[in-house]
């Protein structure tokens, strides 16, 4: 029975000391809103994390103490909202998943929220600057293509950036690419993989058709169909009317995305996601950031992808995506030089 014990409690180190190595404690912050909290869910199901970490200006302990019941091994705590509970929510985190913010209303674009999430993105990337300037910073909050420069003008500004740690999630897109050409197809959505590029926004988002299993699609079909996948987020606002945009979908996207950083970081090679990233692309053209296909390491960027060959069609869909995107980049920038 002694022995029997033993031989148990050395099983149970062995394995603790093994799933230790990989433990990750991943950070929401923003968890209790609409994003947040079935991110979060998403989040505690996932038996790659081992420690989750959630704030929010309210709310973070209450969304904490219910998912804490799920009979998932993970730890879940919920951190009260001042400074303090702000920096040990952050602290140690591997991965820390940015979702804060105001949504849109019908008739708004994602920069009409410029002026309330910049300042919020701004505060909680100092913070994150501060006390987990290691971690890989994962930007949901809109609009996407300003927020992410911010982060790292902050970071920056602290001399702890690391632009293969910073990534704008752009997933969304590539989900719903794949769903909706897939009715278009009358395919299977999970089977299709269409690149999309660019930015998160309107036009700065840029289906690669002609890198898809449907190279052929042309006139109104492929004109309509790359309308759904650049003003997809729009459909979903509207629907809402009035009470926010996606918030389960884009859940889905940021969980996934997370779940690929795990990935990778655990050692899996190959694992490839388009996102948002400080990319050498159009650096000439005055452009520092731009989503396109990213291979994800154990430090997070490991290699950027180029756009690949494209068509005309998709060279002048990218042509407006730069001029839009070199100012919503250049908007954030500026931000930060102004409102340090
Ligand atoms: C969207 O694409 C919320 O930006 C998000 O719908």
């Amino acid at each position: 029975m002694f022995a029997a014990r033993q031989t148990f409690n050395l099983f149970q180190k062995r394995a603790f000391s093994a799933s230790a190595s990989q433990a990750s404690k991943v950070t929401v912050l923003g968890a209790a809103g609409g994003i947040g909290q079935p991110l979060s869910l998403l989040l505690k199901l996932n038996p790659r994390v081992s420690e989750l970490s959630l704030y929010d200006i309210r709310g973070g302990p209450g969304v904490a103490a219910d998912l804490s019941h799920i009979n998932a091994n993970s730890t879940v705590t919920g951190y009260e909202p001042n400074t303090e509970g702000l920096h040990a929510a952050l602290k140690g985190s591997e991965i820390v998943l940015i979702p804060a913010g105001v949504p849109r209303k019908p008739g708004m674009t994602r920069d009409d929220l410029f002026n309330t999430n910049a300042s919020i993105v701004r505060d909680l990337a100092k913070a994150v600057a501060e006390a987990s300037p290691e971690a890989k910073i994962l930007v949901i909050s809109n609009p996407v293509n300003s927020t992410v420069p911010i982060v790292s003008e902050v970071f920056k500004a602290r001399g702890v950036y690391n632009p293969k740690r910073l990534f704008g999630v752009t997933t969304l897109d590539v989900v719903r690419a794949s769903r909706f050409i897939s009715q278009v197809q009358g395919t299977d959505p999970s089977a299709e993989k269409v690149p999309v590029v660019g930015g998160h926004s309107g036009v700065t988002i840029v289906p690669l058709l002609s890198q898809s299993g449907h190279a052929s699609l042309a006139g109104e079909a492929r004109d309509a169909l790359v309308n759904r996948i650049q003003f997809g987020g729009d459909e979903v606002v509207k629907a809402k009317d009035g009470a926010g945009s996606a918030t389960l979908s884009m859940a889905m996207a940021g969980a996934r995305f997370a779940e690929s950083l795990l990935r990778a970081a655990q050692g899996e090679k190959g694992v490839i996601e388009p996102t948002f990233v400080d990319s050498p692309l159009y650096k000439d053209q005055g452009i520092d950031f731009f989503a396109s296909r990213v291979e994800l390491g154990a430090n997070g960027v490991e290699q950027i992808h180029s756009v690949g060959e494209i068509n005309e069609y998709e060279q002048k869909l990218l042509d407006a995506c730069l001029v839009d995107l070199k100012k919503n980049i250049q908007k954030g920038v500026d931000f930060v030089k102004a409102n340090p």
